[in-house]
């Protein structure tokens, strides 16, 4: 493990989710043993790739998340989406969240909490439920989609609102793990979680190989580096012998990351008050912003900013052109490839994954 602040190194410590020594982020890295092959996996979905996931689990706590279609554009045989809306809530959180709970369940810790736009919550709650475990979720008030409330609801959950953006719960959420200590945070800088997520890329990898590009919807950011990161665990393995070119994309309200990379400023403005009709990634201050860009530059790819028009433009494209009913953030993944083919930055016959990150039932 390593803080990608101070340079802090660890052998693996699975109770470690940020650095004990600056409070930094933490990556794990993995070397998959020299044993590891596709044909030799069992099951399916995200336990199928354990001996690729960090640590040692007790007991695992699973909804069978993961395995989900990788859907071949109607139009472009050389285009794909990832639809990560057929997972157990319905977004691709429940790859990182089975991960996560399972790690909490493992370290004994009985209380959880989460900040979130929504996916997270309601991804969350199944799993706390699932381990029998508490949670707490600290949402941004009148600006989570009412279905994604209705889940957390369901679940169990308790709900504790905030005035402002996300960023504001992510905030109580650090200082709640840090001075409270007893609960477990679920949000994407614990990197337990991303071990979960990593395995987007070894499906599609089992599935079609490398692909030259993915499209991913970017947030609070961790999910692009995970994706990334399965890529090069496998490359680093002789498993691939390249990474696809990681694309970020951000809704122009919400935009800071995209906004850096385009301008070639190393470090991003980060936005006071995000707005967008893509309420999951209505988020000013990434927190992983500083893995999403590690993952665009080293992989050479970019960054896209997209407005609320052209991601409800690529919802309806999408639902009426390929029958994939997908939520607003997810398709800022297509609707960034259709900008991306605009402007010259892909084209038709390179081979791509669009990252769907959530249903439209959401
Ligand atoms: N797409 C959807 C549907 C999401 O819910 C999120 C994040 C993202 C993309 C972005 O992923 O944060 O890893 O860059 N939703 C979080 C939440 C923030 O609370 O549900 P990211």
């Amino acid at each position: 493990m390593r803080c990608i602040e101070c340079g802090f190194q660890s052998e693996l410590d699975q109770k470690m989710i940020t650095c004990p020594r600056c409070g930094g982020i933490l990556e794990i890295s993995v070397k998959l043993p020299p044993t590891f092959s596709f044909s030799k996996l069992r099951g399916r979905g995200v336990w199928r790739y354990s001996p690729a996931i960090a640590g040692n689990y007790k007991k695992i706590v699973s909804i069978s998340e993961g395995g989900t279609p990788l859907i071949r554009s109607r139009e472009n045989s050389e285009v794909y989406y990832k639809f990560e809306g057929a997972n157990p809530t319905g977004s691709f959180k429940d790859r990182g969240m089975t991960v996560a709970i399972s790690s909490a369940v493992s370290e004994g810790y009985k209380i959880v909490v989460a900040a979130s736009t929504g996916n997270t919550a309601a991804s969350a709650a199944a799993y706390s439920a699932r381990a029998g475990l508490k949670i707490y979720l600290v949402l941004p008030k009148d600006k989570v989609a009412i279905g994604k409330l209705a889940q957390s609801i369901l679940y169990g959950a308790t709900i504790l609102e905030v005035e402002g953006s996300f960023d504001v719960g992510m905030k109580a959420v650090m200082r709640l793990y840090k001075d409270v200590g007893i609960v477990y945070p679920l949000n994407s800088f614990n990197p337990w979680r991303l071990e979960g997520q990593k395995t987007i890329a070894y499906e599609i990898t089992e599935e079609i190989g490398v692909p030259d590009y993915v499209f991913v919807p970017v947030g609070n950011a961790g999910n692009i580096y995970a994706i990334w990161k399965g890529f090069t665990e496998l490359r680093d393995a002789g498993v691939i012998d390249r990474v696809p070119r990681m694309v970020g994309v951000q809704a122009e309200g919400a935009s800071p990351i995209a906004k850096a990379i385009l301008n070639n400023q190393d470090t991003p403005q980060f936005v006071e008050n995000p707005e967008t009709v893509a309420t999951a990634i209505r988020i000013g201050k990434p927190v992983n912003w500083k893995k999403a860009m590690k993952a665009i530059k080293e992989s050479q790819g970019t960054a896209i900013y997209v407005s609320d028009n052209e991601i409800m433009e690529a919802q309806r494209e999408l639902a009426r052109k390929e029958g994939i009913g997908a939520e607003p953030a997810s398709v800022a993944s297509f609707a960034g490839y259709k900008k991306a083919l605009e402007h010259g930055l892909v084209d038709r016959t390179s081979k791509t994954v669009m990252i769907l990150t959530g249903h439209a039932l959401k």
